[in-house]
């Protein structure tokens, strides 16, 4: 059963104080702009995400080193990627092709390709999938990783070493928007009905303009005994998700309980005909500056096509 939702479709906007609103948006299309994704800021702050490695002669570190220092919450993109790889079923049959939604500049796309034959990977970002396509074409690519006020040191994003030329090369890159996963199909873009037998979708709910679309297309794409993990912190704000096509989150007002975007989400994943196999808290964090980093606790949830 497909639960359906009134599809209005809105550009995300600055939010959460760890961009800056006077980033430039980084050469893209018309309709991009206004889409804090695009700014230089961002496409820093994700190359920093997802290439932890990333250095210069000074040798950059992820995490300011001190005490007690998060190092757990480091690598979050590979992490994530590996959840999804030690689910597959353990049959010749399995892993072939993979799907990672919303994969930002690419780092869980590259992890997924060590293990599956072919990844595609998407997301509604211009500058993120061209910089993932630069990564897979080994280019240097420069960025700023923010120090202190005005201060930044530039480095070198890194592949870790065993992301090789024929890894790299098993990743597909491309531009597309998740709630629009059957036009996607249709399309050509994707490889096709129930097809994928592993789709990974990290920190891309609750920064979508209509999450019930994207979950509502996922079975149509995954193959029976396929996984999907989804990953994320229920972060919800308005300036990306209308405040009506949250999951959870806020008091139902006619029955007064409280509504929990977990459990919605059990609901919409079993009656699309998916079982949950796993659940795991999943530490991240994201650098504002040497000093300051954001400390996001995800939660995956690991979910197989049983109809
Ligand atoms: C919080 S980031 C997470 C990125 C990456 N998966 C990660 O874990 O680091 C959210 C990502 O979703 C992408 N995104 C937002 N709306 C999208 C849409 N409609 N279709 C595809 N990607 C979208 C953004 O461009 C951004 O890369």
């Amino acid at each position: 059963m497909n639960i359906v939702m009134k599809n209005v479709r809105e550009t995300p906007r600055e939010s959460e104080g760890q961009h800056d609103a006077t980033d430039a948006i980084t050469g893209t299309s018309d309709h991009r702009k206004g889409n804090v994704y695009e700014t230089t800021g961002s496409l820093n702050m994700y190359l920093g995400l997802h290439y932890p490695r990333s250095g210069n002669d000074k040798n950059m570190d992820p995490i300011f080193p001190h005490e007690h220092a998060p190092w757990h919450a480091v690598g979050f993109p590979q992490r994530v990627a590996q959840i999804l790889v030690s689910l597959l079923p353990k049959n010749e049959d399995f892993p072939k092709r993979a799907l990672d939604i919303g994969c930002a500049v690419g780092g869980s796309s590259f992890e997924l390709a060590k293990v599956f034959h072919r990844v595609d990977a998407f997301d509604f970002s211009e500058s993120f999938v061209n910089a993932a396509k630069r990564m897979q074409a080994n280019e240097m690519i420069r960025f700023n990783v923010p120090v202190e006020a005005e201060l930044s040191e530039e480095v070198t994003a890194m592949h870790d070493e065993d992301v090789t030329e024929e890894v790299r090369q098993r990743v597909h890159f491309f531009t597309g928007d998740a709630c629009s996963l059957q036009d996607m199909v249709e399309k050509g873009l994707l490889s096709g009905h129930e097809t994928y037998d592993g789709v990974l979708l990290a920190n891309l709910l609750c920064r979508l303009p209509d999450p019930m679309a994207c979950l509502n297309d996922l079975s149509q794409i995954v193959r029976k005994e396929g996984v999907v993990v989804i990953v994320t912190p229920y972060s919800w704000l308005c300036e990306f998700t209308p405040r009506e096509r949250w999951l959870g989150g806020f008091t139902d007002p006619h029955t007064n309980e409280s509504v929990y975007s977990k459990s919605t989400l059990q609901t919409v994943m079993e009656s699309d005909g998916f079982e949950k196999i796993h659940e795991e808290q999943v530490p991240l964090i994201i650098r504002e500056h040497q000093r300051k980093y954001q400390y996001i606790v995800s939660e995956a949830t690991g979910w197989r096509k049983v109809k």
